[in-house]
């Protein structure tokens, strides 16, 4: 077993584990966004970072890749971690405005504005696709394509390949596509306020998230 702090809590989890899943079995919330407990862990796109105290000084590390190690000392709400997480959802909301798991995030954390260029691409580079496809179908029907700001996720000579089945299951693990928001106000600022409109109820489903369920079904991030 290997002992660690998170937040000033020790605890004793197996050698192997994640701080990602470490924290979750603390009952800590991280939010994840290209994580999924079923798939390999990617860590692409960061906003499950947290602070690795060593000593004098710390490191922002990507939670859902980084193994436990001995007398590891983690933060997951400092200032630092809460700064960077912040640009990253701004950053990610840049690329994908309509979406409501993102705004949702965004208002989580404060967020009512974002600074960067809009370039609506539906799209976050997460890989949570691909590596479903890959490894939960066994197609490989997909994957990214293109280089720095080309890069896409796409079938090869964007033809439909015999692999695909249709199972549809890109679309279902997506953690961006899922839900739009109707809501047409992100040029000017986040409303936040779309939260508010829906039915919640706190989840059953899983342990380790904050999100709320809605009547029309579970939301995995
Ligand atoms: S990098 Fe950890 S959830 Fe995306």
């Amino acid at each position: 077993m290997i002992e660690l702090t998170i937040d000033g809590i020790k605890a004793k989890v197996e050698e192997g584990t994640t701080v990602l899943e470490a924290a979750r079995e603390m009952g800590i919330i991280i939010p994840t966004l290209c994580y999924h407990p079923g798939l390999s862990p990617y860590g692409a796109c960061r906003v499950c970072m947290v602070e690795v105290v060593k000593g004098d000084h710390s490191s922002l590390e990507a939670s859902c890749t980084l193994p436990v190690e001995q007398g590891q000392v983690i933060l997951t709400n400092s200032e630092k971690v809460t700064r960077a997480r912040k640009l990253i959802v701004e950053l990610l909301l840049s690329s994908c405005p309509n979406s409501k798991t993102l705004q949702d995030m965004a208002a989580n954390m404060g967020i009512n504005k974002v600074r960067f260029k809009i370039k609506d691409r539906g799209c976050i580079l997460c890989g949570r696709c691909v590596r479903y496809c890959k490894e939960q179908m066994k197609s490989g029907g997909i994957g990214f394509v293109g280089r720095g700001t080309s890069r896409r996720v796409a079938t090869a000579f964007d033809v439909t390949p015999e692999e695909c089945r249709n199972c549809g299951g890109c679309e279902w693990i997506c953690p961006v596509c899922e839900k739009a928001c109707m809501a047409d106000s992100l040029i000017d600022g986040l409303c936040g306020g779309c939260q508010n409109l829906a039915p919640v109820e706190t989840c059953l489903v899983c342990t380790g998230c904050s999100e709320s369920v809605s009547p029309q079904g579970h939301k995995v991030y």
